[in-house]
């Protein structure tokens, strides 16, 4: 019998706290030893793959994703299931995603909403995964089933303060804050001032203002500032950590800066359409610019993003997660002809669905750009993720008998000839992707999820199997 089932030599191992030259054993799912480069030869091994000098990372923790999820936004079909959508991930190099177990509003029981995600996502997945609670309608029957969260294994859920369907006031939010603190759970908010935007956008309609690019003019910078400043206070209020997700705009970042340097536990998650997307991308001809089409909505320009990649910098963004939202595309096309009808012949952005896909593509842009010391790039898209949603070490690490053989291995540096992102070369069951075109440098050349070869670039592309991942 062999010693290790899998050996990865000759890589330039990069943890979020180290960088050095190891080589890579494993057994039985699990990182077994991390050896000095070389001092593994003639060792017994089921298969070897040669690093070539590649970087060898932990493998991405993608901790927010919408997967198969109903139409809770009143518009637009996932177009990706938990298959689909997981299997664009490791193609992608992340191994772990939390997606969202939703709760409709008619909904009583949160027990029975994560048995029913469970349901979609056992036996399907490619990655190992785990979910977050979305919360629509926090009942007080609802907050007393907190307590039973942590022995299904949730430590988190997300809340609105926009969109019709999911928008709390802030007196339902404190109650929400006020019972994760009894259950120590990790609230996320999506901070926008949803009364704001919505009178903007009737604003705008009056004015015949509909096309895609109004969206972002009806939630500007101040609408986001705004509510994370409110967010933070309730946080304070209550004594209780907050993640704002999906933070767009410089100015909102500087108030969690702020709250940060005032020692309040304020996390913050961005993601890379604030990095590489900008308001003229929703301007696209015709009704292109609707595959742009997110909240918070891309920012102005340069300037903004350089903002965003600072907070990341600086340590003010704990996690940088793809906000994978996959709309079928011919959605928006839809509700641009039946509901508008002859009167906005360009359709109204009020009926696009807000979201873009992102989950293959967010590691290779974010790499490529090299804006991000090496150790902070795992931090962000996979230590710290493992650590705030309560699965480090064994995801986010390579901790030798602790951590799971999750890894990404890259192309060696100069290996791969700079490409373009198109559509058709990704794995995701979406018609199109924001970042088409878009230069990558460098692209995860094998993934590997708890020691199993489920990504080889070079290869046959896919060689994992759906229901390798587990809960
Ligand atoms: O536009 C976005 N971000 N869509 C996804 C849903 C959400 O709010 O995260
Ligand atoms: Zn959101
Ligand atoms: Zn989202």
């Amino acid at each position: 019998m062999s010693s290790y089932d899998l050996l990865i030599v000759n890589g330039l191992v990069v943890t979020a706290s180290d960088i050095g030259h190891y080589d890579v054993a494993i057994k039985s799912e699990k990182i077994a030893l991390l050896a000095p480069r070389g001092s593994l030869a003639g060792i017994e091994a089921d298969k070897v793959i040669d690093a070539e000098g590649g970087y060898v990372m932990p493998g991405g923790v993608d901790a927010h994703v919408h997967l198969e999820e109903p139409p809770l936004f009143g518009k637009g079909r996932s177009a990706d299931t938990y298959e689909t959508g997981t299997r664009s991930a490791i193609c992608g190099g992340t191994t772990t995603v939390i997606t969202f177990a939703p709760q409709s509003k008619d909904r009583t029981s949160l027990l029975s909403v994560l048995e029913e995600t469970h349901k979609k996502a056992e036996n399907n997945c490619y990655t190992d995964y785990s979910f977050h609670l979305l919360l629509s309608n926090p009942t007080p029957s609802i907050l007393n089933e907190f307590p039973k969260l942590r022995n299904e294994g949730i430590s988190s859920l997300k809340i609105y303060m926009t969109y019709e369907a999911l928008q709390l006031r802030d007196n339902q939010i404190l109650d929400v804050l006020l019972a994760a603190r009894k259950d120590s759970i990790t609230t996320m908010i999506h901070a926008e001032n949803g009364d704001i935007l919505s009178w903007m956008t009737d604003q705008l309609e009056q004015r015949g203002l509909v096309e895609p690019k109004y969206h972002a003019t009806s939630r500007p910078q101040l609408v986001e500032t705004e509510a994370t400043n409110r967010a933070i206070t309730l946080s304070e209020m209550i004594d209780t950590p907050i993640l704002i997700v999906h933070v767009s705009s410089p100015s909102a970042a500087m108030h969690i800066r702020n709250a940060q340097t005032r020692g309040l536990p304020i996390y913050a998650e961005t993601c890379p359409q604030y990095l590489f997307l900008t308001r003229d991308d929703l301007d696209k001809p015709g009704f292109e610019g609707a595959k742009c089409v997110c909240s918070p909505p891309p920012r102005e320009g340069k300037e903004d993003h350089k903002g965003i990649w600072l907070g990341l910098q600086n340590g003010t963004f704990t996690v940088l997660s793809s906000d994978h939202c996959p709309f079928v595309y011919e959605d928006a096309e839809l509700g641009k002809k039946s509901v508008i009808g002859a009167e906005f012949p360009l359709g109204r952005f009020r009926y696009i669905p807000n979201g873009c896909p992102g989950i293959e593509t967010r590691l290779p842009l974010v790499f490529s750009e090299e804006r991000l010391e090496l150790t902070k790039f795992v931090e962000v898209t996979s230590t710290n993720a493992a650590k705030l949603y309560g699965v480090y070490p064994r995801k986010g690490a390579l901790l030798p008998g602790l951590s799971d053989a999750d890894l990404v291995v890259w192309y060696p540096p100069g290996r791969l000839e700079e490409w373009r992102v198109r559509n058709q070369d990704l794995h995701h069951g979406v018609d199109y992707t924001p970042f088409e075109g878009r230069l990558v440098r460098n692209w995860p050349r094998y993934t590997v999820l708890r020691g199993k070869v489920v990504w080889e670039r070079d290869g046959v592309g896919v060689v994992g199997g759906k229901g390798w991942g587990r809960f």
